[in-house]
């Protein structure tokens, strides 16, 4: 079976002290849960801070980013071995802020990807389709091309440190969240693809986050479906209540 994985993505957010307040407040309401993997990322600045507030608790750190060169002169980028050293365990890769804000590639995301992996990092590769791309009904096309182009090269060993995130973009911070079947119907197009391009082992045991307005009342009925292991948690991760909320109803 696979065990039940919520993160939260602080995005950029949080100063030094609310950033601990808000991990040590979360290590305090979720100090018996044991069924579920939690991990919070916060902002580079702050990993190791809150690394230190989490030691004694069972919530990982992750970044939202890691560039994949090891170091050098790549001004203002971060590197996987600075992430493990400031504490971090996990690593987003390819959020849809960074394909569409930012404007990263698959190529590069692929890179960071493998970089992680290299480094002993567990990636959350993060994909997912625009409105326009639903309503085109593209989704299928999109993300399983995301996914593809993400895991490119990984043989099935490596593979097995990835956890994939849905997260479809019209989704993200709108207060739209995409109904239980929607997300179901895309989890389950990933695990098919997964077994495709690996084995059938490999699709059963990767964990499929879901992300897009996750919040304690849609909670229980997205972690109902079969395919959805786990949530990956912008907004409502910023606040202890709910963050610790939504990791109880799904322990
Ligand atoms: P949201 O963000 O929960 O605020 O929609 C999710 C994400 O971008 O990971």
């Amino acid at each position: 079976m696979r065990k039940p994985f919520i993160a939260g993505n602080w995005k950029m957010n949080m100063d030094s002290a609310s950033s601990v307040a808000l991990a040590a407040g979360l290590a305090k309401e979720l100090e018996n849960v044991e069924t579920v993997d939690v991990a919070v990322c916060p902002p580079f600045v702050y990993t190791q801070s809150v690394s230190a507030a989490l030691s004694a608790s069972n919530i990982a750190v992750g970044a939202q980013d890691v560039y994949f060169e090891g170091k050098g002169a790549f001004t203002g980028e971060i590197s996987c071995d600075m992430l493990k050293d400031t504490g971090c365990t996990y690593v987003l890769a390819g959020h849809s802020e960074r394909r569409h804000v930012i404007g990263e590639t698959d190529e590069l995301i692929n890179q960071k990807v493998t970089a992680a992996i290299d480094s002993g990092l567990l990636p959350i590769l993060c994909v997912g389709e625009l409105l326009e791309e639903r309503q085109a009904e593209k989704t299928t096309e999109v993300v399983a091309e995301q996914v593809k182009k993400g895991l490119a090269g990984l043989c099935n060993e490596r593979v097995q440190a990835v956890t994939i995130a849905y997260e479809p973009v019209w989704a993200i911070g709108t207060g739209l969240t995409a109904t239980p079947e929607q997300a179901q119907e895309v989890h389950a197009m990933i695990r098919g693809l997964l077994a495709e391009l690996y084995d059938e082992d490999i699709a059963q045991t990767l964990r499929i986050q879901y992300g897009g307005s996750a919040k304690p009342g849609n909670t229980a009925e997205l972690m109902a479906q079969p395919d959805v292991d786990g949530l990956l948690v912008g907004g409502a991760s910023l606040k202890v209540e709910d963050f610790a909320a939504m990791v109880k109803t799904v322990a």
